[in-house]
């Protein structure tokens, strides 16, 4: 990876009024790329791991929309924890980060807005070939 980049937490603009709450984010200025899928995971029980993969190309921001989950990071050596538990806040995820999601409460909604149309040869699903993929674009 030439351009290092980290994860980050991004501060979503919300209109609050005594009507109720509207958050909104616009791609290209919040999350600094543009969209085109999302999807939504929901009804994950409290055990289960998600994740487990690392992407080579795709940009993601995610959103805990209800509920909360831990995400864990892993890239470049470093590993950031971070627990997305409110709708003020996304979290950027850069390609080439290892991700582990784990700790779903039962009522938890986390949609991702993601660069590209889904495509499994995005994928590395094994953390061995993970580091060797790190080792050979650091
Ligand atoms: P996966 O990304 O492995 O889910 P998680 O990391 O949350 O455990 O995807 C699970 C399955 O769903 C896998 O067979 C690929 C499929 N899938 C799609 O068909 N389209 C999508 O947009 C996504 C994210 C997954």
């Amino acid at each position: 990876m030439t351009n290092f980049e980290e994860p980050k937490i991004v501060p979503i603009r919300t209109i609050i009024d005594e009507r109720g709450c509207l958050g909104f984010v616009e791609a290209q200025d919040d999350a600094g790329f543009l969209f085109r899928r999302l999807y939504f995971l929901y009804g994950v029980t409290e055990d289960a791991a998600r994740g487990a993969h690392a992407h080579k190309a795709l940009r993601q921001f995610m959103i805990a929309m209800h509920g909360a989950f831990t995400i864990t990071l892993q890239g470049k050596g470093k590993e950031y924890v971070f627990h997305l538990k409110n709708q003020q806040e996304g979290l950027l995820i850069p390609p080439g980060y290892w991700r582990d999601l784990s700790g779903f409460t039962n009522d938890a909604v986390c949609l991702v807005a993601a660069s590209e149309k889904y495509s499994e040869d995005d994928y590395i699903r094994n953390y061995d070939d993970f580091i060797a993929w790190e080792g050979r674009h650091s």
